[in-house]
């Protein structure tokens, strides 16, 4: 495995991903009762944009270089957490930031040294349980859990050609489980048939409650470049699909992209 998110921390997708996962957050925080997060793809937790992995790319530029400027009000909230956090924030950052004190994350990262880096973040922090092990393997250990609230963030590098059929039994598996949880699953637009196959598997699967957003950067014609990206949601907090648009159209507007989505899959 060679994926390292340090390469591409701060770029379209994680702009696209990030703003949608504060939004998902926030709607858990409406209700007092405690939530749980299971981050089973988590990283490194923070990156510096300033060392060489993410210079050598540049891939940052092109995303939140493009949006700390007088940011758009719908991408104020996730702006703001930037900013304030200094470094960028990875998943597990950005929902250690919306913990109420009651309320956990537990955070997996199968590669050794971003495990390490961030078992050194989460120090001493007894709302965050940082765990070094798959996350696939993770969803069945952990789930359900005992607050039978919250939120599942799936986020795998797809280095593997089965990760899209592994996103798939990961959600079943995961909402047999814990059938309530709000399910997010990020995943890759390079070519449209894969995309199209993973959403037809879905609708065939009998899963219910799903909606996709998605941003596409331009027409995905190169699939040996990432064109675009979706986060599949299971089980979407009340209001999604009301406030998702405003968020997409401006990150669309301001990252130059050709479109922005929000289709549902599966009806309630
Ligand atoms: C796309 S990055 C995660 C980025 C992070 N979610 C964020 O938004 O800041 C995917 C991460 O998954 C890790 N990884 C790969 N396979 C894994 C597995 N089976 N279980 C857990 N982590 C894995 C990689 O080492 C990498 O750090």
């Amino acid at each position: 495995m060679n994926y390292r998110h340090a390469f591409h921390a701060g770029n379209f997708a994680d702009c696209f991903k990030h703003t949608l996962l504060l939004w998902l957050l926030d709607a858990l925080r409406r209700k007092p009762a405690p939530f749980f997060v299971l981050d089973t793809h988590a990283g490194a937790g923070r990156y510096d944009l300033a060392a060489p992995p993410a210079e050598r790319t540049g891939e940052w530029r092109a995303g939140i270089g493009r949006l700390l400027d007088d940011p758009p009000a719908p991408l104020a909230a996730y702006v703001g957490q930037v900013k304030a956090l200094g470094l960028y924030p990875g998943s597990p950052a950005l929902i250690r930031s919306r913990l109420r004190p009651a309320d956990r994350l537990a955070a997996c990262e199968w590669q050794p040294d971003e495990a390490r880096a961030l078992r050194r973040l989460f120090a001493r922090d007894r709302q965050v349980s940082v765990h070094e092990r798959d996350g696939w393997e993770a969803i069945g250990a952990l789930l359900p859990p005992k607050e039978r609230r919250g939120l599942v963030m799936i986020d795998p590098p797809y280095e593997r050609t089965d990760e899209f059929a592994s996103l798939l039994t990961g959600l079943r598996s995961g909402l047999q489980r814990f059938a309530s949880g709000v399910f997010a699953a990020w995943y890759p637009i390079k070519h449209r048939a894969p995309v199209r196959a993973f959403h037809a598997g879905l609708r065939e699967s009998g899963m219910r409650d799903v909606v996709a957003a998605e941003l596409h950067i331009r027409e995905p014609v190169d699939p040996a470049r990432l064109n675009g990206c979706g986060l599949l949601i299971v089980n979407p907090p009340y209001r999604f699909e009301d406030e998702a648009p405003a968020m997409l159209g401006a990150l669309r507007e301001r990252l130059g992209a050709e479109d922005a989505t929000v289709v549902r899959l599966c009806g309630e």
